[in-house]
């Protein structure tokens, strides 16, 4: 008879509620793993949750019984009650999920991401020439473009500055969704019959919030879809919107969808602006999060920019700004896309996946309705895929010849999740990341601020612990390279301007 698999041992009724810490769970998971292997039994107020720390537990689990571990839990506050059960992320495994999946791919598989080629481009061209108008804000801008470059690529809007009222809406939506969200918050995930009991009733101001938070969501689906439709006029948002396509053809069959077909419609609209609605960072975008992280890495890593400089500079010889078709001659940019989302990743466990039926498991049982979590952070931090896992340092996806070395465990076979639920933007993030970072370092030195001394302050990596993991904010001091990148950039986001749909220098 196969028994639960190991792991610390609970109070009654509580369980591990007090061994699981509120921050850095991780952590303490992979004290877990260290303690009782990879495969850990831990249980919260009776709900079993299964814990994976090696490539091998995960990938014997969510790829090899995809039919099992590809579930997610019941969410009463988030599903039920704030609307987002059109959402991909949240919703339950089954048929409706497949259909929202399929649609999603279709826009976001890697065949179709050069698509969004000329996005990043215009998108990039406004970066940089927001950072070289006010250096000092360069987090800021980059959570603007992580938020523009959705919008622009979903909706063909143009999201100017950080005031801009689809922003605003999507940042309300996503305050609510992170709020509903935190774990052990709301009764009514524990006792969903609480769901219908009125919102006058006294202890029932989850039933308020919920209201107030689902017109934030109704806003999120109805306003950019609203304005999409009237902006169809714009000539490259028509050729390039993934929503459009949809348009079109209600347009030229001459049929009118039903209502049921509208909000699916207007689901979709919304589905990757509200990618993870666990976040609570100003525009909930999780480039922006792997962005900043990047600025703070540059920062701290002198020599990694510098050789990084090197190639794209051998590449380009610093009279245009780096292009997708650059992309093969410059693999220590490629290295560094991947050490940033390997050395913090932003979600270290992962969203967690529920099991829809009892399993026995490398002969442990696995009750149906666990929640099984894979633990990213215990697989880009082992140190037999990758030695000193805390220091930053691309090379270790690199051969002594200075390629991708295909030997090394691609951090992305866990950053982005696991089995068919593994985050179906991730060819996208990857494009957009390449480009940022590219255009910045092409352009921009980055270094952290002096201190009194006349030193470099030294700078480390302090991450604020959430579903989503970014750094705490940090100081540094961004400056153009030279006179030529000053000129570069200006020309760039000129020419940009004044024709969107062609490259820029
Ligand atoms: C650095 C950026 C990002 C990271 C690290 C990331 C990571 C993840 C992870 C870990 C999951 C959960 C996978 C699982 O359950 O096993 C996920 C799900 C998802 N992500 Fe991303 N993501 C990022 C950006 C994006 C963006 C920009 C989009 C939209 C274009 C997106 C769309 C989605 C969707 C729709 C899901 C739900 C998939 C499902 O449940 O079937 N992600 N992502």
């Amino acid at each position: 008879m196969a028994t639960l698999p190991p792991g610390p041992k609970g109070l009654p009724l509580i369980g591990n509620m007090l061994d699981v810490p509120k921050e850095f769970q991780w952590l303490r998971m992979e004290e877990w793993h260290k303690q009782y292997g990879d495969i850990v039994h831990i249980n919260i107020f009776g709900q079993p949750m299964i814990i994976l720390g090696s490539l091998e537990a995960v990938t014997a689990a969510f790829d090899k019984k995809p039919g099992i571990y590809s579930d997610r839990p019941r969410m009463v506050m988030i599903n039920e009650l704030l609307g987002w059960d059109h959402n991909v992320v949240t919703m339950r495994y089954g048929p409706a999920w497949r259909d929202m999946r399929r649609d999603f791919n279709q826009h976001f598989r890697q065949g179709a991401v050069h698509r969004y080629h000329l996005v990043f481009l215009r998108q990039l061209c406004k970066l940089l020439d927001n950072i070289l108008a006010q250096p000092e804000e360069i987090l800021e801008h980059l959570r603007l473009i992580s938020a523009a470059t959705i919008m622009d690529a979903t909706y063909g809007l143009d999201v100017a500055d950080k005031d801009d009222p689809y922003v605003t809406i999507a940042n309300r939506a996503m305050a609510g969704a992170s709020a509903a969200a935190l774990p052990g918050a709301f009764l009514v995930e524990a006792i969903p019959l609480l769901k219908y009991i009125p919102s006058w009733f006294p202890g029932a101001s989850f039933q308020r919030k919920a209201r107030v938070w689902n017109g934030y969501t109704q806003a999120l689906a109805n306003k950019p879809f609203e304005a999409l439709k009237a902006n169809m006029v714009r000539s490259y948002s028509d050729m390039i919107c993934t929503v459009t396509p949809s348009l079109h053809l209600q347009r030229s069959d001459g049929t009118v969808r039903s209502s049921v077909a509208e909000t699916m419609l207007q689901a979709a609209c919304a589905r990757p602006y509200c990618a993870c609605p666990y976040c609570a960072c100003p525009y909930c975008l999780q480039t922006a999060a792997t962005a900043h992280t990047f600025v703070l890495a540059m920062a701290m890593y002198p020599e990694v920019q510098r050789k990084a400089q090197q190639e794209l500079d051998a590449v380009l010889g610093s009279r245009r700004l780096p292009d997708f078709s650059d992309r093969e001659n410059l693999p220590y940019i490629n290295a560094i896309v991947k050490e940033v989302t390997r050395w913090q990743p932003i979600f270290p466990l992962s969203v967690p996946h529920a099991s829809s039926e009892d399993d026995y498991f490398r002969g442990y049982f696995i009750p149906k309705g666990s929640l099984v979590v894979g633990n990213t952070w215990s697989l880009t931090h082992n140190p037999a895929y990758y030695p000193d896992p805390e220091e930053f340092r691309p090379e270790r996806f690199l051969t002594a010849d200075g390629e991708l070395n295909n030997n090394v465990l691609d951090p992305y076979t866990s950053i982005f999740g696991y089995g068919r639920r593994i985050c179906p933007g991730r060819y996208f993030v990857d494009a957009s990341l390449f480009s940022i970072f590219s255009g910045i370092l092409a352009t921009f030195n980055i270094t952290p601020p002096v201190g009194k001394d006349g030193s470099f302050v030294k700078l480390k990596p302090v991450m604020l612990p959430g579903a989503i993991v970014h750094p705490a904010p940090f100081k540094c001091v961004v400056k153009p390279r030279s006179n030529s990148a000053v000129e570069l950039v200006r020309r760039a986001h000129d020419e940009i301007q004044m024709n969107p749909e062609t490259h820029n220098a």
